[in-house]
């Protein structure tokens, strides 16, 4: 519908009398942040902060090789609560290793409601040849500092998309998320029914055995079978998981599949998946991790030197760095000191989003997580990117 004007409303001389007016009262106006006194500006900061800074309060070995993390608010370096998250989310926590400025994310192992009372648990288990995991396995200690994210990540439970049975597909380390959830379940914060197939190589290896029996005990909507891949025991499946072995604990359909373990894990049951013929939708899968060795990709097109050298420009400062081919674009960028904006490290969340200005990189298409836009204008995600000959690049400066 057109709107109609007065026209004597409109007239301009008096409008201009107006505009003197204002302009004075904005200059005798106190010079003040304004955004910081509004509560509802207060109120998405303390949701969505851009960094948190969280003090250990508590280790706790789980085996030799895998320690969890009670974190509380630093409220001496200013954060004095912490932002609420969905179960099956993480935090990403900044690192600095001999002067590598380096990211990891890590899921959520504590309930939702636990980060109302104050408190998020972190379980960080040893991964092969990694940096980051082996630092904090030996440097973490009960009141340390650390700098940590805001929650973020899409493994979620929705209840718009996913069916109202979730099927839980964990291996090792990739348990995390589901404990958040199952006891998100239990604390009446989500409603879904969660089937839990937790993959270990022997029973010696399982990831917090009691804290999933002692849900069990008070709710019947969370169901947990333990498959051991290298023992058989009496109560426990024994194999890897199957699309029979789905069938087995859930007959029947629709159900969504939720996956989070390692890369191998996801390539095996996702040709398993394949048997159900479930729609696209229902099958989610957590980050697919930080990519090690694109060189064992089947589509990896070869070529690339032993070295690669990437000139990257950060605001107006340019660098020449080189790296090992087999390392992504970020990582090499790291180890020369450079610190990316990066949180998922698995080509999905575009925080590390850079413009290639020349050169060639291989993404795998797993972790492709490309916009159509980025696509047409020549941005990497440089966490996805591995240099198939010397790049020139331009990374966004780190907050
Ligand atoms: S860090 Fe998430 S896309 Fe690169």
């Amino acid at each position: 519908m057109s709107k109609s004007y007065n026209i004597d409303v409109l007239d301009p001389l008096r409008f201009m009398a107006r505009m003197e007016e204002r302009q004075k009262r904005i200059e005798e106006a106190p010079a003040k942040e304004i955004s910081s006194e509004y509560a509802v500006n207060k109120l998405a900061y303390a949701l969505h902060p851009q960094k948190q800074f969280v003090r250990i309060q508590k280790v706790m070995e789980r085996d030799a090789d895998c320690k969890s993390f009670v974190l509380v608010p630093d409220a001496e370096k200013g954060t004095e609560t912490l932002a609420y998250f969905s179960a099956g989310q993480y935090l990403t926590v900044f690192l600095d290793i001999e002067g590598m400025k380096l990211t990891r994310a890590y899921s959520i192992s504590s309930s939702p409601k636990e980060a109302l009372e104050g408190r998020y648990m972190l379980t960080v288990k040893y991964v092969q040849d990694g940096l980051a995991s082996r630092y904090i396995l030996d440097n973490w200690k009960e009141g340390d500092s650390v700098e940590v994210s805001a929650p973020e990540g899409f493994f979620e439970y929705n209840s718009l998309r996913d069916a109202e049975t979730v099927v839980g597909v964990a291996g090792g380390s990739g348990i995390t998320p589901f404990l958040s959830m199952a006891q998100a379940i239990c604390d009446g914060d989500e409603e879904f029914n969660l089937i839990l197939l937790y993959g270990s190589r022997e029973a010696e290896h399982i990831l917090f055995k009691e804290e999933f029996d002692s849900i069990m005990a008070k709710t019947d909507k969370v169901k947990v079978i333990h498959v051991l891949s290298h023992e058989e025991r009496e109560g426990y499946e024994h194999g890897f998981v199957t699309a029979d072995l789905i069938r087995k604990y859930a007959p029947e359909t629709p159900y969504s599949v939720f996956l989070c373990g390692p890369q191998q894990m996801y390539t095996f049951v996702d040709k398993e998946l394949e048997k159900l013929s479930l729609e696209k939708k229902y099958i989610r899968h957590e980050l697919f991790g930080e990519m090690h060795n694109p060189k064992a990709q089947e589509d990896y097109p070869g070529g690339a030197p032993d070295t690669i050298r990437i000139t990257v420009t950060v605001r107006d400062e340019t660098r020449t760095v080189t790296g090992p081919a087999n390392d992504s674009v970020l990582q090499i960028l790291e180890k020369n000191g450079i610190r990316v904006p990066s949180r998922c490290r698995s080509g999905e969340c575009g925080w590390c989003h850079s413009r290639l200005i020349s050169g060639k990189v291989y993404i795998p298409k797993e972790i492709d997580g490309r916009r159509m836009a980025d696509l047409k204008y020549g941005y990497i995600h440089p966490c996805a990117a591995f240099g198939l000959s010397d790049l020139e690049i331009e990374v966004p400066a780190a907050k």
